[in-house]
């Protein structure tokens, strides 16, 4: 079958950081035996870089994706090499190396080689990468929203795997439901969870709005704790709007008059349409609007507020 779905193109940067040094692009290679590479034993985080409108750039949330790398490391019970301090400084440092104002954070951990098998414990390697990357649903989805389709794949049971870690080997689920959405002519997939909830997209957590009530589905369900729900949350909660963190069903997202999600990636990006039915009126409604920018402005240093967010390089 054609394949016709197609990732960002990444422009290389000059060094990626990796095992303890800054390395060539072109040379931080691994090794086919990496049982990492094998069996998804890894992790990593996405994080974003800014240049502020005073030309100063800062990382956004950097403390909090920093712990959650080394949380999804002890899930895993990968022995991280590193101190989550010396992983905060070699972010900073990567920028730095590659001259970047803004960019799009790629640490990452997994299993190298060694022994083989499900129970090898071999040394874990460590890389950390940067490139630049915009809206990861494009600058037109940003304005004036994306059409999502319900997957027919469902996002993994609570204890089938960890869905508090970033772990790679959890990815294969969210790839399998971009794909077949991208493939049947959407932007992204949304995944009901093993009860049938509305649970999160294949890589942004999702709210609703209905009759002024802004919903969520809950951290018991099976999503992950996204570090931009917490930032959307607390926007919405400082403007005075009540926020439910609460199960629903995938009609309710059909009666929604507003609908977005939110990652790191994707940033807060409206959606125009489920399953073909329109939300709202189909254009990106006020509460959308108000936290996409209460958003994109505190990440560059714009909302006095929320200045702790930010780790200035
Ligand atoms: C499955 C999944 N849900 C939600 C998110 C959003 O998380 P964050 O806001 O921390 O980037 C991501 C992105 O990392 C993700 O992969």
């Amino acid at each position: 079958m054609a394949q016709t779905v197609s990732g960002a193109a990444v422009k290389k940067t000059s060094k990626i950081w990796f095992d303890g040094g800054f390395v060539p692009w072109d040379e931080a290679k691994v090794h086919v035996m990496s049982s990492g590479l094998h069996y998804g034993f890894g992790v990593y985080e996405g994080i974003r870089a800014y240049e502020g409108a005073d030309g100063r750039s800062a990382v956004f949330r950097l403390r909090e994706h920093v712990r959650r790398f080394v949380d999804s490391t002890n899930i895993l019970l990968l022995e991280l090499p590193y101190s989550r301090e010396q992983l905060f400084e070699c972010c900073l440092e990567t920028l730095r190396v590659n001259g970047m104002k803004s960019a799009y954070l790629r640490p990452l951990a997994f299993m190298g080689e060694g022994g083989m098998g499900l129970d090898a414990i071999n040394p874990v390697r460590v890389a950390i990468m940067a490139w630049e990357w915009g809206n990861y649903l494009g600058e037109e989805g940003a304005r004036r929203g994306i059409r999502a389709k319900v997957s027919s794949f469902t996002r993994m049971h609570v204890n089938s795997s960890a869905v508090r870690g970033k772990i790679t080997g959890q990815y294969v689920n969210s790839a399998l439901a971009k794909r077949e959405a991208k493939l049947a002519g959407y932007d992204e997939a949304i995944l009901l969870d093993s009860n049938g909830w509305v649970s999160e997209a294949s890589c942004e957590n999702l709210f609703l709005v209905r009759d002024s009530v802004i919903y969520t589905p809950p951290l018991s369900s099976p999503i992950l704790e996204g570090i931009t729900r917490n930032s959307v949350l607390r926007i919405l909660r400082d403007a005075g709007h009540e926020v439910r963190e609460t199960p629903f069903t995938r009609d309710t997202m059909y009666l929604a008059d507003e609908l977005f999600l939110c990652g790191t990636a994707a940033e807060v990006t409206p959606v125009r349409e489920v399953d073909d039915r329109r939300i709202g009126s189909g254009a990106v409604g006020p509460l959308t609007r108000m936290v996409q920018e209460r958003y994109l402005r505190a990440t560059r240093g714009e909302e006095p507020k929320y200045k702790e967010w930010l780790t200035c390089f």
